[in-house]
């Protein structure tokens, strides 16, 4: 089944953090999140388990406000039980009940199985396992499509080769700095998914640049990474555009992406990914980010190799 994307799809990870229900922060949020529903992006993408919950409550609110319509523009995902860290078929269906009724809506366009680390590839793909959950709730019509939205390559391989998803996400693993998902990304395409490559900034240096403290992946960003990173601010100065533009780009350019995930965190966030969507990038910008050689990403999938 294919699923209408645009290119930027807006995540809200962080969103409703630390907002208690009924309170003026939350107000601030929820009036936030109804940009986020009526935006020019098809989808947002959000989970079960963002901000313990929030994300999804704070987006029901503004479903509310804004309409039916907006109903249908929230992707979601199953997550474990946040005590046990079960993750099979009984937990996938009692996760989409919480999810429905946070959203306040029946049926969801697209929904993932999150970062399934819990559990085996053997026991969520096995019988009774979560990815059969899944498959239920397809059948059911409750959602239209359902997707996989991890990180690790060699796990992320596996759960694509199986055939029965219609969409990925792989975070981290398709910027300037680590393009470990390419393959997988290749396969999925192949098989006709939709193909969604989340934190085109790599949750933080891409966006900010190189300095004290700066992030790739989760990660602090490791003194070699942030010379790279340096070096391509150079690039990047030398032709006058910006970092985070040619980060976003180099996603959005690639015909292995059909949507690129964007964490938006506040309305003037939402403005600037609209200019740097925008922004024209000079051609030599792409060669001479090849001519720095492969980045020292600070991603290490070994152990599900
Ligand atoms: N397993 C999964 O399914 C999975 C995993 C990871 C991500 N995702 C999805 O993908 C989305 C994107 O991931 P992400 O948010 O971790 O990474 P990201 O989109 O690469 O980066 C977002 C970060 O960049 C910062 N940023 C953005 N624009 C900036 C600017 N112009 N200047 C300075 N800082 C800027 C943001 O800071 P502020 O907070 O200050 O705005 C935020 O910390 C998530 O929200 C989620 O929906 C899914």
């Amino acid at each position: 089944m294919t699923l209408n994307v645009s290119p930027l799809t807006l995540g809200t990870s962080g969103l409703g953090r630390d907002t208690s229900p009924g309170s003026a922060e939350e107000e601030a949020v929820v009036a936030f999140a109804e940009q986020l529903v009526a935006s020019s992006h098809a989808f947002v993408d959000t989970s079960n388990n963002y901000a313990a919950g929030r994300s999804e409550a704070v987006l029901g609110l503004a479903i509310a406000r804004t309409g039916a319509e907006a109903a249908t523009r929230v992707i979601s995902k199953v997550d474990c039980d946040p005590e046990s860290g079960a993750f099979d078929r009984d937990r996938v269906l009692r996760s989409f009940d919480e999810t429905s009724a946070r959203l306040g809506v029946e049926r969801l366009p697209l929904l993932h199985l999150h970062d399934p680390y819990t559990v085996t590839f053997d026991e969520a793909i096995g019988r009774g396992g979560a990815v059969e959950g899944l498959i239920e709730l397809r059948e059911s019509g409750r959602v239209d499509a359902i997707g996989v939205a991890a990180g690790p390559i060699p796990l992320m391989a596996r759960y694509v080769a199986t055939g029965v998803f219609d969409a990925v996400l792989i975070h981290n693993r398709f910027t300037v700095v680590d393009r470990s998902a390419e393959p997988v990304f290749a396969d999925a395409r192949e098989r006709g998914m939709t193909v969604f490559n989340a934190a085109p900034y790599g949750a933080g240096i891409l966006a900010t640049g190189a300095r004290e403290g700066a992030m790739y992946g989760y990660r602090p960003a490791t003194p070699e990474l942030q010379e790279w990173v340096s070096r391509l601010e150079r690039v990047c100065a030398a032709h006058g555009v910006a970092l985070p533009a040619v980060a976003l780009h180099f996603s959005m350019r690639s015909p292995l992406v059909d949507s690129t995930v964007v964490g938006i965190s506040s309305a003037r966030r939402l403005a600037q990914l609209d200019e740097l969507a925008a922004a024209p990038i000079p051609e030599d910008v792409w060669h001479e980010l090849e001519a720095l050689g492969p980045a020292p990403s600070t991603i290490d999938d070994s152990a599900y190799a």
